[in-house]
Protein backbone atom coordinates (compact mmCIF):
# COMPACT_ATOMS: atom_id res chain seq x y z
CA UNK A 1 0.00 0.00 0.00
CA UNK A 2 1.32 3.57 -0.76
CA UNK A 3 3.02 5.50 1.90
CA UNK A 4 1.34 8.42 1.33
CA UNK A 5 -1.99 7.07 1.79
CA UNK A 6 -3.20 8.50 5.29
CA UNK A 7 -4.68 6.76 8.21
CA UNK A 8 -7.52 8.01 10.45
CA UNK A 9 -6.53 7.91 14.14
CA UNK A 10 -9.65 8.25 16.46
CA UNK A 11 -8.32 8.51 20.76
CA UNK A 12 -11.70 7.97 22.45
CA UNK A 13 -12.85 8.05 26.12
CA UNK A 14 -11.50 4.57 27.16
CA UNK A 15 -8.84 3.50 29.45
CA UNK A 16 -6.19 3.21 27.42
CA UNK A 17 -4.49 6.86 26.59
CA UNK A 18 -0.47 4.88 26.74
CA UNK A 19 -1.80 2.40 23.81
CA UNK A 20 -2.98 5.99 21.62
CA UNK A 21 0.15 7.77 21.96
CA UNK A 22 2.78 4.82 21.65
CA UNK A 23 0.63 4.25 18.71
CA UNK A 24 0.90 8.25 17.33
CA UNK A 25 4.29 8.03 17.81
CA UNK A 26 4.76 5.09 16.05
CA UNK A 27 2.86 6.30 12.63
CA UNK A 28 4.74 9.91 13.24
CA UNK A 29 8.22 7.14 13.25
CA UNK A 30 7.00 5.64 9.85
CA UNK A 31 6.35 8.43 8.08
CA UNK A 32 2.24 7.90 7.50
CA UNK A 33 0.24 10.73 7.35
CA UNK A 34 -2.25 10.77 10.01
CA UNK A 35 -5.38 12.06 10.29
CA UNK A 36 -6.06 12.97 14.00
CA UNK A 37 -9.24 12.87 15.88
CA UNK A 38 -9.58 13.16 19.88
CA UNK A 39 -13.23 13.12 21.27
CA UNK A 40 -13.48 15.40 24.33
CA UNK A 41 -13.23 12.15 26.71
CA UNK A 42 -10.94 11.30 24.77
CA UNK A 43 -8.53 14.36 25.82
CA UNK A 44 -9.72 13.36 29.06
CA UNK A 45 -8.22 10.20 29.87
CA UNK A 46 -5.07 11.53 28.09
CA UNK A 47 -4.75 13.52 31.26
CA UNK A 48 -6.07 11.31 33.64
CA UNK A 49 -3.45 8.34 32.42
CA UNK A 50 -0.70 10.10 30.98
CA UNK A 51 -1.15 13.88 32.51
CA UNK A 52 -1.10 15.08 28.62
CA UNK A 53 -2.78 18.23 28.78
CA UNK A 54 -3.95 19.50 25.55
CA UNK A 55 -3.08 19.26 21.65
CA UNK A 56 1.09 20.94 22.47
CA UNK A 57 1.69 18.46 24.96
CA UNK A 58 0.54 15.60 22.98
CA UNK A 59 3.13 16.69 20.10
CA UNK A 60 5.62 17.22 22.62
CA UNK A 61 5.19 13.52 23.61
CA UNK A 62 4.57 11.70 19.77
CA UNK A 63 7.57 13.14 18.03
CA UNK A 64 7.57 14.40 13.97
CA UNK A 65 3.98 16.16 13.75
CA UNK A 66 4.52 17.09 9.92
CA UNK A 67 2.84 14.56 8.55
CA UNK A 68 -0.61 14.80 11.17
CA UNK A 69 -3.31 17.17 10.67
CA UNK A 70 -5.69 17.76 13.66
CA UNK A 71 -9.72 17.84 13.21
CA UNK A 72 -12.05 18.61 15.66
CA UNK A 73 -14.59 15.68 16.58
CA UNK A 74 -17.72 18.12 16.07
CA UNK A 75 -16.51 19.36 12.58
CA UNK A 76 -18.56 16.25 10.82
CA UNK A 77 -17.46 17.94 7.46
CA UNK A 78 -13.67 17.39 7.73
CA UNK A 79 -11.56 15.30 5.29
CA UNK A 80 -12.75 12.40 7.08
CA UNK A 81 -15.72 12.73 6.73
CA UNK A 82 -16.03 12.20 2.80
CA UNK A 83 -16.21 8.76 0.64
CA UNK A 84 -13.91 10.44 -1.93
CA UNK A 85 -11.01 11.01 0.30
CA UNK A 86 -8.43 8.59 -0.40
CA UNK A 87 -7.34 6.62 3.01
CA UNK A 88 -5.87 3.38 3.91
CA UNK A 89 -8.53 3.23 6.89
CA UNK A 90 -9.23 4.04 10.33
CA UNK A 91 -8.15 2.68 14.01
CA UNK A 92 -9.97 3.89 17.43
CA UNK A 93 -7.45 3.52 20.06
CA UNK A 94 -8.71 3.25 22.67
CA UNK A 95 -12.51 2.65 21.43
CA UNK A 96 -15.47 3.72 23.72
CA UNK A 97 -17.86 0.89 24.56
CA UNK A 98 -20.35 3.99 23.72
CA UNK A 99 -18.50 5.12 20.12
CA UNK A 100 -18.27 1.38 19.53
CA UNK A 101 -22.58 1.46 20.05
CA UNK A 102 -23.14 4.62 18.09
CA UNK A 103 -20.87 3.26 15.15
CA UNK A 104 -23.06 0.12 15.25
CA UNK A 105 -25.72 1.86 14.74
CA UNK A 106 -24.79 4.27 12.39
CA UNK A 107 -25.96 7.22 14.01
CA UNK A 108 -22.51 9.45 13.22
CA UNK A 109 -23.33 12.23 15.62
CA UNK A 110 -19.74 13.17 15.62
CA UNK A 111 -16.63 13.15 13.00
CA UNK A 112 -15.55 10.57 14.66
CA UNK A 113 -18.57 8.24 14.18
CA UNK A 114 -18.81 9.78 11.01
CA UNK A 115 -15.50 8.85 9.79
CA UNK A 116 -16.22 5.21 10.88
CA UNK A 117 -19.18 4.92 8.86
CA UNK A 118 -17.47 6.13 5.75
CA UNK A 119 -14.76 3.61 6.69
CA UNK A 120 -17.36 0.56 6.48
CA UNK A 121 -18.97 1.85 3.39
CA UNK A 122 -16.14 2.33 1.19
CA UNK A 123 -14.68 -1.25 2.61
CA UNK A 124 -11.57 0.02 4.11
CA UNK A 125 -9.98 -1.10 7.15
CA UNK A 126 -11.87 -0.09 10.35
CA UNK A 127 -9.80 -1.37 13.52
CA UNK A 128 -11.75 -0.80 17.13
CA UNK A 129 -9.77 -1.27 20.29
CA UNK A 130 -12.34 -1.67 22.75
CA UNK A 131 -11.17 -1.41 26.83
CA UNK A 132 -13.83 -2.96 28.90
CA UNK A 133 -14.45 -5.78 31.49
CA UNK A 134 -16.44 -7.77 31.08
CA UNK A 135 -18.59 -7.50 28.54
CA UNK A 136 -22.50 -7.18 28.50
CA UNK A 137 -24.58 -9.09 25.70
CA UNK A 138 -25.02 -5.51 24.17
CA UNK A 139 -21.36 -4.81 23.95
CA UNK A 140 -21.08 -8.55 22.14
CA UNK A 141 -23.99 -7.81 20.67
CA UNK A 142 -22.54 -4.89 18.79
CA UNK A 143 -19.00 -6.37 18.32
CA UNK A 144 -20.95 -8.88 16.24
CA UNK A 145 -22.85 -6.24 14.18
CA UNK A 146 -19.51 -4.56 13.69
CA UNK A 147 -17.55 -7.45 12.85
CA UNK A 148 -20.12 -8.85 10.26
CA UNK A 149 -20.17 -5.23 8.35
CA UNK A 150 -16.13 -5.90 7.76
CA UNK A 151 -14.89 -3.89 11.13
CA UNK A 152 -11.91 -5.46 13.21
CA UNK A 153 -12.21 -5.56 16.43
CA UNK A 154 -8.95 -5.74 18.02
CA UNK A 155 -9.27 -5.51 22.22
CA UNK A 156 -6.40 -3.96 23.92
CA UNK A 157 -5.36 -7.58 25.74
CA UNK A 158 -1.96 -7.98 24.93
CA UNK A 159 -0.06 -11.43 25.92
CA UNK A 160 2.50 -12.74 28.31
CA UNK A 161 3.74 -15.80 25.88
CA UNK A 162 7.05 -13.43 24.97
CA UNK A 163 7.32 -12.71 28.50
CA UNK A 164 6.88 -8.88 28.37
CA UNK A 165 9.50 -6.87 31.34
CA UNK A 166 7.80 -3.88 31.35
CA UNK A 167 4.78 -2.07 30.53
CA UNK A 168 6.10 -0.88 27.78
CA UNK A 169 6.53 -4.56 26.48
CA UNK A 170 2.78 -4.56 26.33
CA UNK A 171 1.56 -1.37 24.96
CA UNK A 172 4.17 -2.55 21.84
CA UNK A 173 2.59 -5.83 22.31
CA UNK A 174 -1.18 -3.98 21.44
CA UNK A 175 0.54 -1.17 18.79
CA UNK A 176 2.48 -3.99 16.61
CA UNK A 177 -0.96 -5.60 16.22
CA UNK A 178 -2.74 -2.43 15.32
CA UNK A 179 0.32 -1.46 12.54
CA UNK A 180 0.59 -5.00 11.12
CA UNK A 181 -3.55 -4.86 10.23
CA UNK A 182 -2.92 -1.27 9.01
CA UNK A 183 -0.01 -2.96 6.17
CA UNK A 184 2.23 -0.37 8.12
CA UNK A 185 5.84 -1.22 8.70
CA UNK A 186 7.57 -1.25 12.64
CA UNK A 187 9.45 -3.47 13.83
CA UNK A 188 7.45 -3.39 17.55
CA UNK A 189 5.72 -5.91 19.34
CA UNK A 190 6.48 -9.61 19.85
CA UNK A 191 7.47 -11.52 16.30
CA UNK A 192 5.57 -14.33 15.97
CA UNK A 193 7.19 -18.07 15.70
CA UNK A 194 5.77 -21.31 14.81
CA UNK A 195 4.09 -23.41 17.71
CA UNK A 196 3.29 -19.60 19.88
CA UNK A 197 -0.77 -18.71 20.48
CA UNK A 198 -1.35 -15.30 18.07
C1 LIG B 1 -12.00 8.12 33.72
C2 LIG B 1 -12.93 7.44 32.75
C3 LIG B 1 -12.62 6.16 32.34
C4 LIG B 1 -13.45 5.50 31.41
N1 LIG B 1 -13.08 4.25 30.99
C5 LIG B 1 -13.83 3.64 30.04
C6 LIG B 1 -13.40 2.38 29.51
O1 LIG B 1 -12.36 1.82 29.89
N2 LIG B 1 -14.16 1.83 28.54
C7 LIG B 1 -15.28 2.43 28.04
O2 LIG B 1 -15.88 1.87 27.11
N3 LIG B 1 -15.72 3.62 28.54
C8 LIG B 1 -15.02 4.24 29.52
N4 LIG B 1 -15.44 5.45 30.03
C9 LIG B 1 -16.73 5.99 29.61
C10 LIG B 1 -16.64 6.81 28.33
O3 LIG B 1 -15.66 7.80 28.43
C11 LIG B 1 -18.02 7.46 28.05
O4 LIG B 1 -18.92 6.44 27.64
C12 LIG B 1 -17.95 8.55 27.02
O5 LIG B 1 -19.25 9.05 26.80
C13 LIG B 1 -17.35 8.07 25.72
O6 LIG B 1 -17.36 9.16 24.81
P1 LIG B 1 -16.46 9.13 23.51
O7 LIG B 1 -16.58 7.77 22.92
O8 LIG B 1 -17.02 10.19 22.63
O9 LIG B 1 -15.05 9.45 23.93
C14 LIG B 1 -14.61 6.14 30.93
C15 LIG B 1 -14.92 7.44 31.37
C16 LIG B 1 -14.08 8.08 32.24
C17 LIG B 1 -14.40 9.49 32.66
Amino acid sequence: MSKSLPVTFAMTGASGAPYAVRLLELLNQSGVPVQLVVSETGWRLLEEELGIAGEEQLRARTGDWSKVTLYADRDRGATPASGSAPSRGMVICPCSMGTLASIAQGTTRSLIERAADVVLKERRTLILVPRETPYSLIHLQNMTRLTKAGAIILPASPGFYHRPKSTDDLIDFIAGRILAHLGVDASVGPRWQSGEPD
